[in-house]
């Protein structure tokens, strides 16, 4: 191989990138395996006035700057008002599995790295990018996104993000590009519910075959994904920080590292999916739960809302603790003066006319049920009428000259500043020194507004600083208390994404509890995210003529099952149900929680939702056949096979009060007819290999 062609090699690809003669960093190749010796770099060549070379060039990382016009990965300002950046090729270093790649702009002494985490038992590069400024003045960069992709061939791409909102996250859709660029950003202070911090791009892949490249970004503050192919047919994605109102003084000496991106090709989504699940448990998780499974929690949120006292709470306790729940969660309401949704936020001391000897009683008492016990927060709100904002007005993002705009009657706090952090901080941790907590669900209701800071010399740093904050809070608990189990949300689904599951435990996925709606969302989340992670309630959403107990808790065993439903309204009969479902989800949930997905059919294509989890021994098997809303005479005769088995071994199951026996690779080859007719029934089927 040339000696400045330099190759990462994983389990299935190789992504190779080379050094040009006039010291450009090209890219060369991310895709199957070839011959190494193959591998090369030449220069392109200016075509005409208007087409300089550098338009042709596949850049591995390109700079704002000379005769480059497109997008540009980074923009920075110099100090003599330059705007103009020019890195060339420095130096390369390579530790076990790290490729680090150093492009410098001599002028200015800035050095750019370019870094490559990578293994030989999966095919997910982890880049990230560090800016340094070894000058003597400092740099204002206005964009710093966390790589770019080049993609091979000249035919079109389909893009795939989510075009969701509250109440319906993960909705995927795709768009195909032929020209242009298209743009996912989120400017709300979050990720959110609209688009998603991750791209998947192909030609036609389907579950099993066909060219996925994809990438996902470990941010969940204001981020940009922006795809564009070109006027001689090349796509190229970039995607980092949103560069909307950002903006990052770099003091000389300093570095600055933009958020990581996890980013892959693999033979069809199916093993997308299941290598970013894997990926995610070995590697992004926090490690004190990552290979352990999540207990199935009991929430009371939809039970008794702001209601909330010991004798209540403890009533559910003891039903949820009889039908098999492992955690108890009391939400909202706990707290301050919160008997609605219009006080008490920042105020994170307990409500003494709803708990007037504290939180004891009920902790113990729960406990004494043999469950652990849970608390929600918001830690990054405050409302008008609390205690907290009466002593600090200031401690929010504002403007002196604007009036501050309210969502749900509360503010943004300011995390940017130590003393905001620090009492944030020590607000959770005197609940959790003081109680056996662990657990605590971090709720996050509202997007930023008036994004004013007197603290902050460059102002237009909070979006990132707030992120980080929000992080180091996140890690600081988790290293205090090595138990606690945190998981993050945000009305919903706003903070389900990998930045966040670095730092927390586990992400609720949507306030909507609707079992039906749910299935779409959950799909759309497992394409990329690790379904351990997902939270998924039984609730008595829609009532009960829409879905029967088997269609709810079937759906929501397809995650880390939780229930939210009111059970002191629940018969003996329902209840006795509940219980055998439990019992059921914990015979297969290490199956679940970390076994292969296979989604077989979908109500779009299929009228029928069917996945299938796979034990990695293959000895299990989990099968959720649900039937479409619709019972529409004869459409609902579907064929299937499964996949994912070990095709010499038998396989056993009941099914219709039958036993089944069959090899594996019968299962995968002979078609079988869903026979469940009507709508919206389930059905859950266990295989296990004999
Ligand atoms: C948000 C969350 C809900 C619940 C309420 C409490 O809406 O998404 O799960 O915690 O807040 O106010």
């Amino acid at each position: 191989m040339q000696k400045n062609v330099f190759l990462i090699n994983t389990l299935n690809t190789h992504y190779v990138m080379g050094v040009n003669d006039d010291g450009v960093l090209q890219h060369i190749h991310w895709g199957a395996k070839m011959p190494v010796d193959q591998y090369s770099v030449f220069n392109e060549w200016e075509r005409n006035s208007n087409h300089s070379e550098l338009d042709y060039t596949k850049e591995e990382y390109s700079v704002f700057g000379g005769t480059r016009y497109r997008a540009a990965a980074l923009k920075c300002i110099h100090a003599d008002g330059c705007r103009d950046s020019v890195f060339t090729f420095k130096s390369v270093t390579r530790d076990e599995g790290l490729l680090e790649i150093t492009l410098t702009d001599s002028e200015y002494d800035v050095d750019l790295v370019l870094s490559y985490a990578y293994g030989s038992d999966h095919d997910i590069i982890t880049r990230s990018v560090t800016v340094v400024n070894n000058g003597n003045a400092a740099i204002t960069l206005e964009r710093v996104f966390s790589a770019e992709l080049n993609l091979p061939s000249r035919s079109p791409y389909k893009v795939i993000n989510t075009n969701g909102s509250w109440g319906a996250e993960f909705l995927t859709e795709s768009n195909e590009l032929n020209n242009g660029t298209v743009v996912y950003e989120s400017k709300k202070g979050i990720a959110g519910h609209t688009h998603s911090p991750f791209v998947i791009m192909h030609r036609d892949a389907t579950e099993d075959w066909g060219d996925v490249f994809f990438a996902a970004l470990g941010y969940g503050g204001n981020f940009k994904i922006e795809v564009n192919r070109d006027f001689c047919n090349t796509t190229r994605c970039m995607l980092g920080i949103s560069d909307f109102d950002f903006s990052y003084t770099l003091g000389a000496g300093e570095k600055f590292t933009a958020p990581k991106v996890y980013m892959g090709y693999t033979c069809g989504f199916t093993a997308m999916s299941n290598m970013m699940n894997d990926f995610a448990v070995d590697n992004i998780l926090p490690k004190g739960y990552a290979k352990k499974h999540l207990p199935v929690l009991y929430n009371s949120w939809e039970a008794t809302e702001f209601d909330v006292n010991t004798r209540d709470q403890l009533a559910l306790a003891r039903i949820a603790a009889d039908i098999g729940c492992e955690l108890f969660v009391m939400d909202d309401g706990w707290f301050g003066k919160r008997n609605n949704d219009r006080a008490g936020l920042g105020d994170w001391y307990v409500n003494t006319d709803k708990f007037p000897n504290g939180l004891g009683e009920l902790i113990d008492g729960v406990n004494s049920l043999g469950m652990d016990f849970g608390l929600w927060f918001e830690p990054e709100m405050v409302q008008q009428d609390s205690d907290l904002y009466r002593a600090h007005p200031e401690w929010t993002y504002h403007y002196d000259s604007r009036t501050p705009s309210l969502l749900r009657h509360q503010l943004v706090l300011n995390l940017t500043r130590d003393d905001v952090r620090e009492y944030v901080f020590d607000c959770m941790d005197s609940m959790l020194s003081k109680y056996n907590i662990r657990y605590i669900k971090w709720d996050m209701n509202r997007p930023f507004s008036e994004i004013g800071t007197d603290n902050l010399e460059n102002g237009k740093e909070l979006w990132y600083r707030h992120t980080m904050a929000v992080y180091d809070i996140a890690d600081r608990l988790h290293k205090k208390y090595p138990y606690l189990q945190l998981e993050a949300c945000a009305s919903g689904g706003g903070r389900a994404e990998l930045g966040a599951m670095e730092h927390f435990d586990m992400v609720w996925t949507s306030d909507n509890t609707d079992p039906v709606d749910r299935l779409y969302i959950q799909r759309g989340y497992s394409m990329l995210y690790p379904r351990k992670c997902m939270r998924a309630w039984v609730t008595d959403a829609g009532g009960s003529c829409r879905c029967s107990d088997d269609f709810r808790f079937n759906t929501s065993m397809q995650g880390s099952l939780s229930i939210g439903s009111h059970l002191l309204k629940k018969d003996k009969k329902t209840l006795q149900g509940y219980k055998e479902y439990i019992a059921r989800y914990k015979s297969v949930r290490d199956t679940i929680q970390f076994g292969d997905l296979y989604r077989l059919a979908n109500y779009d294509c299929d009228g029928v939702f069917i996945t299938q989890y796979v034990s990695k021994d293959k000895s299990q098997s989990v099968l959720f056949i649900s039937t479409a809303p619709t019972s529409l005479f004869n459409k609902q005769d579907k064929e299937f096979v499964l996949k994912g088995l070990d095709p010499n071994a038998d396989y056993e199951c009941r099914y219709n009060d039958n036993t089944y026996r069959h090899s594996g690779r019968f299962l995968m080859n002979k078609w079988h007819k869903v026979t469940i007719g009507g709508a919206l029934q389930s059905r859950i089927v266990v295989l296990n290999r004999v």
